[in-house]
């Protein structure tokens, strides 16, 4: 049988949230990734070194005996100042996360103005301190165009802070590959639901709440040029799931929560796109290699082998809806 061994995975963006979701989620990203760039995004958000710590407590104990290195945020509010940054790299957190105010779940305490003369010095210290930044790129005007009306701020930050590592998260847009490759200090990472479905999914049929996600995917050109960048394995891409797990209820009823729950499931579905586009050989760097580069990470010895036979996705893990629920996938863990 066919098998593919896939060292050291890293997913560069996940959502764990907390106790109890913590527990149910956790073991997914545990058991099949040596480490995860954990968001902040939780309420109250995760913005001082206190909260980061006990919050990474919490992951550890959900995570149990996997060898599982949780990789820490800090959220960024209009308050964070020099000192917080100073302790937050002496006890290891590299990460501080920027929402722009309003733009998704859990950024009502984020930013309102990216360019104002506070967040740009709290940018500076971020570099001084050689910490990365983690942007949600997006802007509050129409949703399809959130994406590319940021890419101002993106330009203004790469110019204006040459020795910041930016992160331009999950990229939905086809025009913001050009943006991330023109910039030396600017790099980005991949899910696999925007490189894998498009806005026909959430409401080209009945409505589907379960593909519902920030940014909203785009159109099937926008897809397919996200797809031919993870599959040729360009360097200044990592995956980052973007698993971002709502209860059923939450989803449902009009509620609308955003967010798609992949955990389970991410390594599986890489597997079937990477074979079905005859690049399974370029999988292990976008898995690992890259973010080990960009992001300075170990290469760990956890090794994760997938196999050439059927997996029934089920319909929900613990009340959640996962993507491609119900379905079948060409993989499997061994
Ligand atoms: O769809 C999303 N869900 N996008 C985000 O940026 C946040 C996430 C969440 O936390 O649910
Ligand atoms: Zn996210």
């Amino acid at each position: 049988m066919e098998t593919i061994s896939l060292q050291s995975p890293y997913d560069m963006h996940l959502h764990l949230r907390d106790t109890p979701l913590l527990e149910s989620v956790a073991k997914y990203t545990a058991q099949y990734f040596s480490g995860a760039l954990v968001m902040p995004n939780l309420n109250p958000p995760i913005d001082s070194v206190e909260l980061a710590l006990s919050y990474k407590d919490r992951i550890q104990n959900a995570c149990g005996d996997y060898n599982f290195m949780p990789l820490m945020s800090l959220y960024l509010t209009e308050g964070l100042d020099r000192s917080v940054l100073q302790r937050a790299k002496e006890v290891g957190i590299r990460f501080v996360k920027l929402y722009p105010k309003g733009a998704t779940t859990g950024s009502q305490s984020g930013v309102s103005e990216v360019l104002d003369n506070k967040i740009l010095q709290i940018l500076e210290y971020i570099q001084e301190l050689g910490l990365i930044l983690s942007i949600h790129g997006e802007s509050n005007g129409f949703s399809l165009e959130r994406e590319a009306e940021f890419h101002s701020v993106f330009t203004e930050l790469a110019e204006s802070f040459p020795r910041l590592k930016i992160i331009f998260e999950h990229l939905s847009d086809h025009r913001s590959i050009a943006l991330v490759e023109k910039y030396s200090n600017l790099f980005a990472t991949l899910t696999l639901h925007h490189i894998t479905l498009s806005l026909d999914d959430v409401i080209g049929g009945g409505l589907n709440p379960h593909c519902f996600c920030k940014p909203i995917l785009k159109t099937p050109k926008d897809r397919d040029a996200l797809l031919q960048v993870a599959l040729s394995a360009h360097s200044k891409f990592s995956f980052g799931s973007d698993s971002a797990p709502h209860l059923k209820e939450n989803k449902e009823n009009g509620k609308g929560a955003a967010g798609i729950f992949s955990a389970p499931l991410v390594l599986l579905g890489l597997a079937e796109l990477f074979e079905k586009h005859k690049r399974l050989e370029n999988l292990q760097s976008f898995i690992s290699d890259n973010a080990q580069h960009i992001y300075s990470l170990p290469k760990s010895a956890k090794v994760i082998n997938l196999e050439k036979k059927p997996t029934q996705i089920p319909r929900e893990f613990d009340g959640i809806v996962p993507l491609f629920s119900g379905r079948e996938l060409s993989w499997s863990y061994t």
